[in-house]
């Protein structure tokens, strides 16, 4: 990107849930395109904000100041309806015409990665940055906000340890991923749980209940059960059962719930924010368009958004299995 770009407006946004780092994103976005004398409009709250034209031009770098280490989103989120219609998305883009903006960057997950395809199909300019703490969009090795929930996970369950061991209980601990297990898998590893239930391995009471009461038996003092929001067995009911079952240790049950979406991200956030909204910028600057950036080993590589949406990042079988190996 040699040549300034002083006919270019760049529109960004973030949608979905929010997610800790997406902030740091947008100023790697603003100050980029700044740097190439774009122009940047933020548009508020997602898809909604496109369709009702609510946008924020900013002026200079220095307005983005502060956002690198801010959780949640500025820009603010909403998981828009509406969008989701062709009424919808002929206002959005009328808007961003009216407004000027030449081409799009969308922060966010799946739902918003599909937004995006919608619209670049339509002839928008756009490339979506992947960020959802679920970990589960295709075409990225990481999204943006999962290091910082997974520390979030990993901190909550070192100190409900604390607790189960004190009293000799087990504690069953749901994590977020209403469609994914990666966070309970990834943190059954990090935080050392007995077994992890997640949607993609389907587990039975009586294997979860065998497996805790051989923790018993082998005279462990606590267990940790972590429960995906979409594993086929609610937490709640899981414990009743177990305990009806008599495996020694009593249960409690911790929903550590939107705790995991919120805070300061963690450097790794941070620095993927970073390099996928400079990226991000780039990319579009060159004129390309329905694609992704995103983290492939240690490189930002790009994947169409049509393979990302008709496609889900699967979960590690051989990390799932690791939970049990480890929990001696
Ligand atoms: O997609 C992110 C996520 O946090 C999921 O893990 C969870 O199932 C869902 O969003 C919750 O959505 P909401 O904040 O709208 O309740």
């Amino acid at each position: 990107m040699s040549k300034k770009r002083k006919d270019y407006t760049l529109g960004v946004l973030t949608s979905g849930g929010d997610a800790p780092g997406m902030n740091a994103c947008v100023r790697a976005v603003v100050r980029t395109a700044m740097n190439e004398g774009v122009s940047v409009v933020g548009v508020m709250n997602g898809y909604e904000g496109l369709i009702n034209g609510e946008f924020k031009r900013w002026k200079n770098a220095r307005d983005v100041g502060g956002f690198l280490r801010r959780g949640g989103t500025v820009l603010q989120t909403q998981r828009s309806k509406r969008f989701r219609e062709k009424n919808g998305q002929r206002e959005a883009i009328r808007n961003m015409n009216e407004e000027g903006i030449d081409g799009l960057i969308t922060i966010g997950g799946d739902g918003t990665l599909a937004g995006a395809h919608v619209i670049a199909q339509q002839g928008v300019q756009v490339i979506g940055v992947p960020a959802s703490i679920d970990n589960d969009i295709w075409g990225t090795d990481m999204a943006i906000g999962v290091d910082t929930a997974l520390n979030t996970i990993t901190e909550a369950v070192d100190k409900l340890r604390d607790t189960a061991s004190s009293h000799t209980r087990a504690f069953l601990v749901e994590t977020m991923g209403r469609a994914s297990g990666y966070l309970a898998v990834q943190a059954g590893i990090a935080a050392g749980a007995e077994i992890v239930l997640c949607p993609e391995f389907p587990t039975s009471v009586e294997e979860v209940a065998a497996t805790i009461e051989d923790a018993y038996r082998r005279g462990k003092n606590h267990a940790i059960i972590i429960v995906a929001e979409g594993a086929s067995l609610r937490t709640t009911e899981l414990a009743s059962k177990l305990d009806a079952m008599d495996i020694g240790f009593k249960t409690r049950v911790t929903i550590l719930g939107h705790i995991q979406r919120g805070g300061s991200p963690t450097a790794f956030d941070r620095l993927l924010a970073a390099r996928l909204g400079i990226r991000a910028v780039e990319v579009l600057l060159e004129g390309q368009t329905d694609f992704i950036v995103g983290l492939r080993g240690r490189d930002i590589t790009m994947a169409p958004l049509e393979d990302v949406i008709s496609n889900k990042r699967p979960v590690n079988m051989e990390h799932f299995n690791m939970v049990r190996q480890l929990a001696r």
